[in-house]
């Protein structure tokens, strides 16, 4: 039965690669070999940290910000269809997980990320989630690289604001955000470290809340912007204590 059995396997198997073009069988062994490639490379990239966003179609147990990125999505995608968003960038996009996200809903993004590692797992969440609509852009935000970026209906701003003020200082992080919402047709997603970063951020004294600072901040540096609080999102502070943060939508006016 196993000699007959195999037989007939084999002969299934010849004639199954007997139809199939050899461009086509080439192209799904080299489909074969990319994706253990990029399992590898995924596996190195999440080291030592893990992955920070849970995004879907990667092989990962627990993201570490799974929680807060679910709920904030949550949060923003209803805003999102009310405002008939059709095009996205994410600056800071880490791994992809709201490109993938808007990508789903057929809204082309643009993922845009300093760490070579978080692009690389990027490009392949958005290979493997066969997504035709989501550029995965390697670039450091910085005033001499802003002109490099698109205009698009949305602009997503997430817990990238303190990394800017960190690097450049208060005045150039205002700058760049500035020219964030002028990039931005409809609305701009907004959610920052607050009073929890350490002093070495060199954040501002966020008083009398953060609540109220970032609203002020935020309703001053993106002119003809009303601010909607979008409630208080999971998120941990630079020793991985976990804390959280306010999300905000600065939704354009109709001027
Ligand atoms: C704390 S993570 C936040 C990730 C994501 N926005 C979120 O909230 O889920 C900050 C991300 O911003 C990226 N980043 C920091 N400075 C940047 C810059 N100047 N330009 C582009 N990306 C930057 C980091 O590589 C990292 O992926």
């Amino acid at each position: 039965m196993d000699r007959l059995g195999g037989t007939q396997a084999s002969t299934r198997a010849v004639r199954f690669h007997q139809r199939i073009p050899p461009h086509r069988l080439m192209r799904r062994a080299r489909r074969v070999v990319d994706d253990a490639i990029d399992l590898v490379r995924l596996r190195l990239d999440a080291l030592p940290d893990g992955i920070y966003q849970p995004v879907p179609g990667l092989p990962v147990r627990k993201a570490k910000r799974a929680v807060g990125t679910g709920s904030r999505w949550a949060a923003m995608e209803p805003v999102i269809e009310r405002l008939g968003v059709e095009s996205a960038m994410d600056v800071g996009a880490n791994v992809g997980y709201f490109p993938i996200k808007l990508a789903g809903r057929g809204i082309p993004a643009v993922a845009l990320d300093s760490d070579p590692k978080n692009v690389r797992t990027a490009t392949t969440a958005v290979r493997r989630n066969h997504l035709d609509n989501v550029a995965v852009m390697s670039l450091e935000l910085r005033a001499d690289t802003l002109a490099l970026l698109p205009t698009t209906d949305c602009t997503i701003v997430l817990s990238l604001w303190h990394h800017l003020v960190r690097a450049e200082g208060f005045d150039t992080a205002t700058h760049l955000l500035h020219e964030l919402w002028a990039r931005t047709g409809k609305v701009m997603f907004f959610d920052t470290g607050e009073d929890e970063m350490p002093e070495w951020f060199g954040l501002p004294r966020m008083v009398p809340t953060p609540d109220a600072w970032l609203s002020d901040y935020l309703q001053k540096t993106c002119a003809g912007g009303r601010v909607e609080h979008l409630g208080r999102h999971r998120a941990f502070d630079a020793a991985g204590l976990p804390t959280d943060r306010a999300l905000f939508a600065v939704i354009r006016e109709p001027s």
